[in-house]
C-alpha cells in the first residue's frame, strides 16, 4: 500500500487550522466555539480557545451511550501479585463517578489540584478519569519517586489531595506508599487537607483521624447507592493535568495539558499513527507516572473505544522474560508500546526468543517503542523474534504525543535504521546551528518545532510562565527547543543523536543529572561534585556522580560513596538508579572553572574525544580514568 502520509502532512501544511477543526469532529463537544486557534492568546497562542468539553466523558460515556456498555475497557493484569480483572465501559463508568462522588463529596471542585500518588492498579486511571469528570486538575507522581520529591510537588501544584495506594510493589519488597505521603506532606510548606487511600492487603496504611480516608470503603458505598456524578463542561484550554518532569535543576518542571487539544491529537494518533480501530486491545507497557502513561495506556485507547491494559509487573522475573508474550496471547493485544529497555532486558534473559514460541501472537500486529533512542541491535532482534512492523517514535512529556514517527494507520513509511521517521502533521521540525540559523541536511544541530506546536502539547508550565518561556521559547525565537540535536537528511528523516542539556535517560525515564549533584553537594564532606550519564547496555544509560571532598575530612572514601549512593535513593528515589559515586581529587575544568561533563562522560563510555583547548590542568583527565577503572568502569588506555 502506498502511504498517505505525505499528502496528510501536505494537507496540514496548506491548511492546518481547517486539518485540526477536521480531527476535532471526532471529539463530543458540550460547545463549540468560532475560532480554531487564537494567535494572540497565551505564550505561543491556544488551541480551540472558547471550545468546551469534558474529556471523562469523551472517554467513557459517549462509549456506553452508543452501545459500548459492555465492551472491555480496562483490563488489569498483575502478575506481580497473581491478580487479574476486566472492566467494561459501564463497569469503569461506574467506578469512576464513585470515585468523583466521593471527591466531591471531600469539596474538591473545578480547578483544584489531586495529586495521584499510585503503583498500577485499575484505580489510578479511575482517579485520573474521576478528576477530569469533575474538572479538578490531576498530578500523577510516579512511585519511585522519594518523599522529597513529592513534597516539590505538592509545594508547586498545591493540592487540596493526595489520592493514593497503601502500597507499591516491586519485585522482592513491598513499598508502604503511606509513610512516604506523610514525610511528604510533613515537609511540604502547603498543606493536605484530605488524603484518600486505596488499602492494599500487601501493606494496609495506618490512617490519620481527620484527614486520611478509606477510599475504597467510600467507594463502595458510593457505588451501592448508584451515585450519578455529571460531567462539568470546561474549557478546552483548561488543564487536565499537570505532569512533573525533570528538568535541569532540582525544581520539576510542571508540564501543562489542557483538555480540548489533547484529546483531539491523541485521537488523531490512535488511527492514523498507531493505526488501531475502535474495539481492539492496545497496551502501553509504561506506568501512569509518566507521559506514556498518561496518553497511551488512560487517554489515548479510551478516548478511542479501545481496551486498554494496566500491567503491574516488569518485562522480566514477573516471572519470566515470557510475560509480554503472555500478555499479549492471554487479552488479544492488537499494539504493544513500551521502551526499548523492556525489550533489552527480555533479549538478556531469553536470548532466542525460545518463549516467544509459547505463546499464541497471530492477533499482535505492531510493536512501538520511544523513551529512549531505538537501537538498531534491539530494533532488529525484535523484528526477527516477532515478524511484525516495529515502530521507533520520537516525543516528550512536553508534546504528550509522537512529533517524529511512522504513522502505520497511513500506510508504512519505509524504515531508516536509526531514526523514528518523519514529523506528523502539526509539526515543522527542524534543525537550526547554536545561532538560530537553519543547517542543510545531514548535518548535526538543535532539533526545534517551529511555533505554534500542534494541539495536545504544553502550552505553558504550572505556575511558571517565564520559566517556560525561557526553557522552550527563548533561545530560538518563533521555535520550541527541544533540547534533544540531531539530524534531518534529504528525505526528511530525523534521527535524534542526544541531547543538548544535562538530561539522561535512564531505562526509558528522564532524570536530571543537575538534581543530583543538587543532592551530592547537602553531603557535609563535599565540596564539589559532578554527575554524568554512562552508556549502559540494558538501561541505555546510568548516573555516576564524583565527588571531590572537602579539607580534613577523615572518614573513608568508600564509606562517603555509600552515604552518597544512599543519599540519592532517599532524595529523588530509586528510579534514579544512582548505584555509582566515586571520590577523586579534583574535577577537570576549563580555565574559567566549567567542569568538563562531556569529556568525562566521553572517557567513561570509551569513546576518543578531544582536549578541550580551554582546559585548565589536561593530567586530572588521567585521574578521572583511573578513577572510573578502579570503580569497575572501563576505559581506553
Ligand atoms: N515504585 C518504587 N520503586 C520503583 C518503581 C516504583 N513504581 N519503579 C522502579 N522502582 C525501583 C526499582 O525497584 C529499582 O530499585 P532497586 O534499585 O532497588 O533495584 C529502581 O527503582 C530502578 O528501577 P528500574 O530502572 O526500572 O530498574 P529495574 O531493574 O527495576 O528494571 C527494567 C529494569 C528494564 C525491567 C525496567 O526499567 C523496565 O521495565 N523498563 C521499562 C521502561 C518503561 O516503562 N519506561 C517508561 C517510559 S515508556
Ligand atoms: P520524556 O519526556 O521522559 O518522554 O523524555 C523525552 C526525551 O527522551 C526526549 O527529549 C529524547 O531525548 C528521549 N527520547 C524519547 N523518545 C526517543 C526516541 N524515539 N529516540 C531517541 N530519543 C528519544
Amino acid at each position: 500500500m502506498t502511504s498517505r502520509y505525505a499528502a496528510t502532512y501536505q494537507s496540514w501544511k496548506d491548511d492546518p487550522l481547517g486539518f485540526w477543526e477536521t480531527a476535532a469532529s471526532e471529539i463530543d463537544w458540550s460547545l463549540r466555539g468560532a475560532q480554531v486557534f487564537d494567535p494572540d492568546q497565551g505564550q505561543y497562542g491556544r488551541w480551540f480557545p472558547g471550545w468546551e468539553c469534558n474529556t471523562c466523558y469523551n472517554c467513557l460515556d459517549r462509549h456506553v451511550e452508543r452501545g459500548h456498555r459492555g465492551q472491555p475497557a480496562l483490563i488489569y493484569d498483575s502478575p506481580i501479585t497473581g491478580k487479574q480483572a476486566s472492566y467494561s465501559y459501564e463497569e469503569l463508568l461506574d467506578r469512576v463517578q464513585a470515585m468523583a462522588g466521593v471527591l466531591l463529596d471531600q469539596g474538591i471542585q473545578k480547578g483544584d489540584r489531586v495529586i495521584i500518588y499510585m503503583p498500577m492498579i485499575p484505580e489510578a486511571a479511575m482517579a485520573m478519569l474521576a478528576c477530569a469528570r469533575i474538572g479538578a486538575i490531576h498530578s500523577v507522581v510516579f512511585g519511585g519517586f522519594a518523599a522529597a520529591e513529592l513534597a516539590t510537588r505538592i509545594n508547586d501544584a498545591t493540592p487540596k489531595a493526595i489520592i493514593a495506594a497503601s502500597c507499591g510493589i516491586e519485585p522482592g519488597r513491598v513499598i508502604a506508599y503511606k509513610p512516604l505521603i506523610d514525610a511528604a506532606v510533613e515537609q511540604a510548606s502547603h498543606k493536605i487537607e484530605t488524603c484518600l487511600v486505596i488499602q492494599r492487603e500487601q501493606a494496609v496504611a495506618a490512617l490519620q483521624e481527620g484527614r486520611d480516608h478509606d477510599l475504597g470503603a467510600l467507594m463502595q458505598e458510593e457505588l451501592a447507592e448508584g451515585r450519578e456524578v455529571e460531567c462539568v463542561s470546561v474549557k478546552a484550554t483548561d488543564p487536565l493535568y499537570v505532569l512533573y518532569t525533570s528538568g535541569t535543576t532540582g525544581q520539576p518542571k510542571g508540564v501543562v495539558r489542557d483538555n480540548g487539544g489533547h484529546m483531539v491529537a491523541l485521537k488523531w494518533s490512535m488511527s492514523n499513527l498507531y493505526g488501531i480501530e475502535p474495539g481492539e486491545v492496545f497496551w502501553a507497557a509504561s506506568d501512569v507516572g509518566w507521559v506514556v502513561g498518561h496518553s497511551y495506556i488512560v487517554y489515548g485507547p479510551l478516548l478511542h473505544g479501545c481496551t486498554t491494559i494496566m500491567f503491574e509487573g516488569k518485562p522480566v522475573g514477573t516471572p519470566d522474560a515470557g510475560v509480554f508474550w503472555r500478555v499479549i496471547s492471554e487479552h488479544s493485544v492488537v499494539s504493544l508500546f513500551t521502551a526499548p529497555t523492556a525489550f533489552r532486558a527480555i533479549r538478556k534473559e531469553d536470548p532466542e526468543g525460545k518463549l516467544i514460541g509459547d505463546y499464541d501472537l497471530s492477533q499482535f500486529r505492531s510493536l512501538f517503542l520511544a523513551g529512549e533512542r531505538a537501537d538498531p541491535d534491539t530494533v532488529n532482534w525484535a523484528a526477527e523474534q516477532l515478524q511484525v512492523p516495529i515502530v521507533d517514535h520520537w516525543w516528550q512529556t512536553e508534546s504528550g504525543w509522537c512529533m517524529v514517527g511512522n504513522p502505520l494507520g497511513l500506510g508504512r513509511l519505509p524504515v531508516k535504521p536509526g531514526s523514528p521517521t518523519v514529523p506528523m502533521p502539526g509539526y515543522d521540525v527542524q534543525i537550526l546551528d547554536d545561532a538560530g540559523h537553519p543547517l542543510p541536511a545531514n548535518t548535526l544541530g538543535n532539533i526545534v518545532v517551529k511555533l505554534p506546536m500542534p494541539p495536545g502539547c504544553l502550552p505553558t508550565l504550572w505556575n511558571a510562565e517565564q520559566r517556560f518561556h525561557d526553557a522552550y521559547l527563548a533561545e530560538f525565537p518563533g521555535y520550541y527547543k527541544t533540547s534533544d540535536a540531531g539530524i534531518i537528511d534529504e528525505e526528511g528523516y530525523l534521527s535524534i543523536m542526544s541531547r543538548t542539556d544535562d538530561i539522561i535517560n535512564v531505562a526509558g525515564h528522564r532524570l536530571s543529572t543537575g538534581a543530583m549533584e543538587e543532592v551530592l553537594a547537602t553531603h557535609p564532606a563535599v565540596a564539589e561534585c559532578a554527575v554524568i550519564g554512562i552508556a549502559d547496555k540494558l538501561k541505555g544509560q546510568l548516573p555516576c556522580g564524583f565527588a571531590v571532598l572537602k579539607a580534613g575530612v577523615e572518614q573513608s572514601h568508600e564509606e562517603i560513596e555509600a552515604e552518597l549512593v544512599k543519599l540519592v535513593r532517599e532524595k529523588i528515589g530509586p528510579v534514579a538508579a544512582f548505584k555509582l559515586a566515586i571520590t577523586v581529587d579534583r574535577l577537570p575544568k576549563t580555565r574559567s572553572g566549567k567542569i568538563l561533563r562531556a569529556t568525562m562522560r566521553q572517557i567513561a563510555d570509551q569513546e576518543s574525544y578531544k582536549m578541550p583547548a580551554t582546559i585548565d590542568d589536561p593530567a586530572i583527565l588521567d585521574e578521572i580514568a583511573e578513577a572510573l577503572q578502579e570503580h569497575g568502569i572501563r576505559v581506553p588506555n
